[in-house]
């Protein structure tokens, strides 16, 4: 039997991850799932994890569920970890979210600033979870969510020894999903070619029963009911020729980019009517826990939905399957990228779909993106590579650096303002500072 353990096991997606394990028991024998939270997540962490030991009871499924606050414990002798864990929790995310605003900057947990501070928070201490796995289960894979995931996983494979590393987001899922729903066919009909970085990804083709349907999905998308994006980010309507000259389907996140203007000035209106996403998902957290409270519950509740990382655990469940059983399907996730893409150094990371073998997944090579996004992909892979070089020496000159040249961030001043002011809010998070 397997063993599991999911550091951040506090979080209100356990109960999705629980989901996807009992679902694929039947070729996926775990025998132990260990969560690991910290002393602040003690309460989250009994909440959730009793409401997973009802999940598998009711399931009738032999999985046996331990709670921790123990990490080098729960480690040893690992297979899989999985970590969702969030450092400095909601309140750090407010923080990375309103202050960018302050100097009229885009104010998002993965993008801009915010993707800067919320990595250099999280760049050492996942550093220290690869020193744990190298020495308690040196044979384990690493599945991160923990965003910025790219960045993250940018900094395991330049600043760690580990290589059983992958990195996974729910953005390619929810696209085909959303894909699917537009169309109205079944998704297992709907094949998407997705290649970029985390948050930054394309649907460079997708198909229909193999054949190419780029053209009507790019022409749906530019009707302002269908715009696809996340729950937490701002619906705001694609141009219709600029997704035809663009040729490839955007994410959610991509708006950051192209739209920067009108993002903001929602970001601004949401943020003084009803908080920003933090406030917004503190209180749906308090819902759901209140939910997972319940002694009678022992499914995952639907109204995780409401949460913009709906499926990602479910991701996660996917790819270890598909790891375990040598099984070589397709599925896009974040990995060394090995010349997958030409543009973009073969050791970094990338997204991008590969096929899922017991040792990995192996990049498809795309050959090269199109010229016309070529550079603002590149200039995400260079701001990610530089954050990670921060994160790791606690110099101010390359955090500097990284926020300036983060093209959300318009001009060296403000970056020193803003890194200034959001170094102080997170001083307690940032050690290396
Ligand atoms: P959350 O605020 O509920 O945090 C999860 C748990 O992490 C909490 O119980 C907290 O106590 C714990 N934690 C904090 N620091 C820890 C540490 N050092 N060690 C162990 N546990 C620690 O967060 P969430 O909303 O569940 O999200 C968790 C993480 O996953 C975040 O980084 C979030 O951005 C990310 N996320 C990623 C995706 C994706 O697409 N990759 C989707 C959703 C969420
Ligand atoms: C998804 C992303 C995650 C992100 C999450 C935020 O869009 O893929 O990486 O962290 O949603 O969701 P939340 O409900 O916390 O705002
Ligand atoms: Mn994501
Ligand atoms: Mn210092």
């Amino acid at each position: 039997g397997l063993k599991i353990v999911t550091i951040g096991g506090g979080s209100s997606y356990t109960p999705e991850l629980i989901e996807g394990f009992i679902k694929r028991y039947g070729e996926l024998p775990i025998r132990e799932l260990w969560l690991v939270d910290i002393d602040r997540g003690k309460e989250k962490l009994e909440i959730v994890g009793n409401l997973a030991k009802r999940m598998v009871k009711k399931a009738g499924v032999p999985i046996d569920i331990h709670l921790t606050l123990n990490r080098k414990e729960a480690l040893k002798d690992a297979d899989f970890v999985t970590t969702q864990f969030r450092v400095g929790l909601l309140d750090a995310r407010k923080k990375d979210e309103e202050i960018p605003l302050k100097y009229n900057v885009i104010g998002q947990e993965t993008n801009g600033p915010g993707g800067l501070l919320k990595g250099l928070r999280t760049i050492p201490v996942i550093l220290e979870i690869c020193r744990d796995i190298e020495e308690l289960c040196p044979n384990a894979w690493l599945i991160n969510f923990t965003n910025p995931a790219g960045m993250v996983t940018e900094a395991i494979l330049r600043h760690s020894s580990i290589t059983k590393v992958v990195g996974l987001c729910n953005v390619p899922i929810g696209m085909k999903m959303k894909i699917a729903e537009m169309l109205g066919v079944e998704q297992s009909r709907v094949h998407v070619q997705f290649a970029g970085l985390n948050h930054m990804v394309f649907g460079l083709d997708v198909f229909l029963d193999g054949v190419s349907i780029k053209e009507k999905v790019l022409k749906e998308m530019g009707n302002p009911e269908n715009a696809m994006t996340m729950k937490n980010i701002a619906g705001v309507a694609w141009d219709s020729d600029f997704l035809q000259a663009l040729n490839a389907i955007p994410c959610g996140y991509h708006r950051y980019y192209y739209k920067t203007d009108e993002m903001l000035a929602e970001e601004i209106r949401a943020s003084q009517e009803e908080g920003t996403r933090a406030e917004v998902v503190k209180e749906l957290e308090k819902d759901l826990f209140e939910l997972y409270k319940d002694e009678n519950l022992s499914i995952k509740p639907p109204q995780l939905e409401k949460r913009g990382g709906a499926y990602y655990s479910d991701a996660a469940c996917s790819l270890i399957h598909s790891i375990y059983t040598d099984k070589g399907d397709i599925q896009p996730v974040n990995t060394r990228n090995n010349g997958a893409i030409a543009s973009i150094p073969y050791d970094s990371a990338v997204e991008v779909n590969c096929v899922i073998t017991k040792d990995g997944p192996k990049p498809i090579a795309v050959g090269d993106l199109p010229v016309h996004v070529r550079g603002l992909v590149n200039s995400i892979k260079s701001f990610e590579i530089t954050a990670a070089e921060a994160a790791v020496s606690g110099d101010y000159k390359k955090a500097l650096l990284a926020m300036t040249i983060n093209p959300l961030v318009p001009s060296d001043t403000i970056a020193k303002k803003i890194l200034d002011e959001m170094l102080e809010a997170h001083r307690e998070n940032l050690p290396q500072f």
